[in-house]
């Protein structure tokens, strides 16, 4: 006898859904790659699910929390970020909503690290040209070279979970850091520039390199590269426009694993055509899937754009893995039982609406 009806708008794996089914709940999923169909996402939650697994690509509104007003006791997101849900609306409805933070913290900063890499040394160009047989012979500087990343400063803007794990995945590139953070990093800071001296006392770094906390506009003139870590919000929307993108030095990379719409992609077109800035490399977009015309997939400049097809946690352990404290889909099923099944306050870590459960201040 099922407990609970579950219906999950996206395939998170056979282990995660063999949790689901143990724990008592009968389980239904949209498998295709594309996105559930609205009228059948809505259909679903009108039939009376308790449970919804739920994806970036799903826009949770009104409309969805209304469909589940007198039945749907809790929303799964299957990610850290939660710009598509409607926190108000899940409020008015008194319904909470998990997501599924720190698991996927490492594997998003290293992707923002090999993004990094990939568009300072030129690593696309050089595979297409021994692919396409452009490679006739090596040459000092011909048909191009990249820019080294070592001695360089980078810039992280927003230092939260990812953020830190960034800049701290950074060190081993011998660079010097920037923190943009509207909130108190000091701690953080001072830990990295230990860190720093102690390489360079041991040797393993070829000068005393140093870690600044800096202002947003500060931060983007000092910066080689600048790496964004901060949420969707109405205050980071577009926050990369013209003006901000027009502070970046010539030669500095721009790195996107955040989400699209903080970048004003028009702005940054602009300043890649006419080399205002070196390069980009981008795991988000305004739109996604990027659209076949997007200005951004432009052949002049392939040389000094990536990008990739929001990829930053996709590794195999932090999507798939069925334990809590190691995957998405562990935490998300994690954080779908614990409010069904309800117990003590601290169970439910990963509800982001805590206010509608009541738990802070008491
Ligand atoms: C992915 O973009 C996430 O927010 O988890
Ligand atoms: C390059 O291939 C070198 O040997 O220096």
């Amino acid at each position: 006898m099922n407990r609970y009806r579950v219906y999950a708008s996206c395939d998170i794996g056979e282990e995660a859904f063999r949790l689901l089914r143990e724990a008592g709940c009968e389980v239904d999923f949209h498998a295709g790659p594309c996105p559930v169909d609205r009228t059948v996402l809505l259909a679903k939650i009108r039939s009376g699910i308790d449970g919804l697994i739920c994806s970036l690509l799903d826009r949770i509104d009104e409309e969805v929390f209304s469909a589940g007003s007198k039945t749907l006791k809790v929303v799964s997101q299957y990610a850290v970020g939660v710009d598509n849900i409607d926190r108000e609306a899940a409020n008015r409805h008194g319904i909470p909503f998990t997501h599924t933070p720190d698991v996927l913290t490492d594997a998003t900063a290293e992707f923002a690290l090999f993004m990094l890499g990939a568009v300072a040394r030129r690593l696309y160009p050089s595979e297409s040209l021994v692919r396409s047989g452009g490679w006739k012979a090596w040459h000092p500087f011909h048909p191009f070279l990249g820019e080294e990343v070592q001695g360089k400063t980078v810039c992280a803007v927003g230092a939260g979970r990812i953020g830190q794990a960034f800049l701290t995945k950074c060190l081993g590139l011998d660079v010097n850091l920037i923190i943009h953070s509207r909130s108190d990093t000091s701690s953080f800071q001072r830990d990295l520039q230990r860190l720093m001296d102690l390489r360079h006392e041991l040797g393993m770094s070829g000068e005393r390199r140093t870690v600044r906390s800096l202002g947003f506009r500060e931060s983007l003139e000092n910066s080689d590269f600048v790496s964004l870590h901060v949420p969707l919000t109405p205050l980071t929307r577009h926050l990369m426009n013209e003006e901000a993108i027009g502070c970046m030095k010539p030669g500095a990379f721009l790195i996107n694993t955040a989400r699209g719409p903080v970048v004003d992609e028009q702005a940054l077109v602009h300043a890649l055509r006419e080399r205002r800035i070196a390069g980009a490399a981008l795991d988000v977009f305004e739109t996604e899937p990027l659209p076949a015309d997007s200005p951004l997939l432009a052949p002049e400049l392939q040389d000094r754009v990536r990008l990739f097809h929001h990829f930053g946690s996709g590794a195999r352990r932090t999507r798939l893995s069925a334990q809590p404290d190691e995957g998405m889909a562990g935490r998300c099923v994690a954080g779908l039982l614990s409010v069904l099944e309800g117990g003590k306050p601290e169970t439910f870590r990963w509800v982001v609406n805590r206010e509608v459960l009541s738990l802070d201040g008491k």
